[in-house]
């Protein structure tokens, strides 16, 4: 098993094996000797795992229930929110109990929020079950709902009591969910390592558990350093500024991972053109894409696109961080101002 102790402000350890599920209830028994529990998921994952949490939670001494989400986008809106604080507050969930997140990146914003708001704070345990969930949103401690004039407007940072990672629970996620996931572990690899591009560069899907070790360590690696999110944290946004602009203008007709993937591969074009990134590097970024079904059509208007991305909630004034690949394993952030920032994309 992998232990990853994530050390901020309040630290907790990432666990990751395959088969670990099973022995959930015993590990979070380890951590909080009963209660309540309140495991809040969506239908799709509800169906496949929920009971067996609950009778693994309640076979062990604690008192478990299940709160299901429709799943999608809309069941991290304030109504939703609002619904699962009253259910705690029905239910006379105390500080001393515990939310668990059994779910994708959508359960994990969610649960993460209402935990702390709860109360003022209720322990939360992360189980993701999307690969995006696994490498990315579980960990750091980023909660949000969105508002209607965005995504992931109003949240905290707070950090769960521990994260349970297992793999095997991928086995049952859809062809297109994982591929949104495998856009932020080639985010992962370009921004921060050379030796986990090649891994994604040969396709080992046999080494899947190292594979997402790796990244919960690099996403460990700066979030201990920048937890609050104003410095190297930041380059975790790869692709991200120009993939929500995408998502926008399409309307979210794309996965987040599809916009991602398409985000990497405009700002390295221009990166390339600016002669901030090789060409290599660029050849290497649109082949593992490619060859994770990813590289899709591109006809986007640039000024639209740039349009979106002045209203990004990233946008610290009149500035915006861009994150630029150089090399594979190589990155920097750079502030631009807006005018730098339209200069970049002209040729
Ligand atoms: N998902 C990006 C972050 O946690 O900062």
């Amino acid at each position: 098993m992998e232990k990853i102790k994530i050390n901020v402000s309040k630290p907790y350890e990432v666990l990751v094996e395959n088969g670990l599920f099973s022995r959930t209830g015993e590990i979070i028994f380890g951590l909080k000797k009963g209660g309540k529990v309140m495991i809040v998921t969506d239908i799709n994952v509800g169906k496949l795992y929920a009971n067996k949490l609950k009778n693994q939670l309640n076979s062990i001494g604690f008192s478990a229930q299940i709160f299901t989400t429709n799943g999608g986008e809309q069941s991290k809106s304030t109504t939703e929110f609002a619904k699962l604080l009253e259910t705690l507050a029905e239910n006379e969930f105390t500080r001393t109990d515990t939310v668990v997140a059994l779910g994708g990146g959508i359960v994990g914003d969610l649960s993460g929020f209402v935990s702390a708001c709860y109360l003022r704070g209720i322990d939360y345990v992360q189980i993701p079950t999307s690969l995006l969930a696994m490498v990315d949103s579980s960990v750091g401690g980023k909660t949000a709902v969105n508002l209607t004039a965005g995504k992931n407007l109003a949240g905290a940072f707070y950090q769960p009591i521990c994260v349970l990672v297992d793999p095997e629970l991928l086995s049952t996620l859809p062809k297109k969910e994982y591929s949104c996931g495998m856009a932020e572990v080639i985010k992962y690899g370009a921004v921060f390592s050379n030796s986990l591009f090649k891994i994604l560069e040969n396709g080992e899907r046999a080494v899947l558990e190292k594979v997402i070790a790796d990244c919960i360590k690099h996403k460990k690696s700066v979030v201990e350093i920048d937890e609050f999110d104003n410095g190297c944290r930041q380059k975790l946004n790869f692709g991200h500024t120009i993939g929500h602009a995408i998502e926008k203008l399409t309307d979210y007709k794309l996965t987040h991972g599809q916009a991602v993937a398409l985000g990497m591969l405009l700002i390295t074009d221009r990166a390339v053109k600016k002669g901030y990134c090789t060409e290599e590097a660029q050849s290497r970024l649109n082949k593992v894409i490619k060859n994770n079904g990813l590289l899709l059509e591109q006809n986007f208007d640039i000024n639209s696109l740039l349009k979106y991305t002045f209203n990004d909630k990233k946008r610290k004034g009149d500035f915006i961080t861009v994150v630029i690949v150089k090399e594979i394993g190589e990155s920097i952030t750079e502030k631009m101002s807006i005018e730098k920032w339209q200069e970049f994309w002209k040729d």
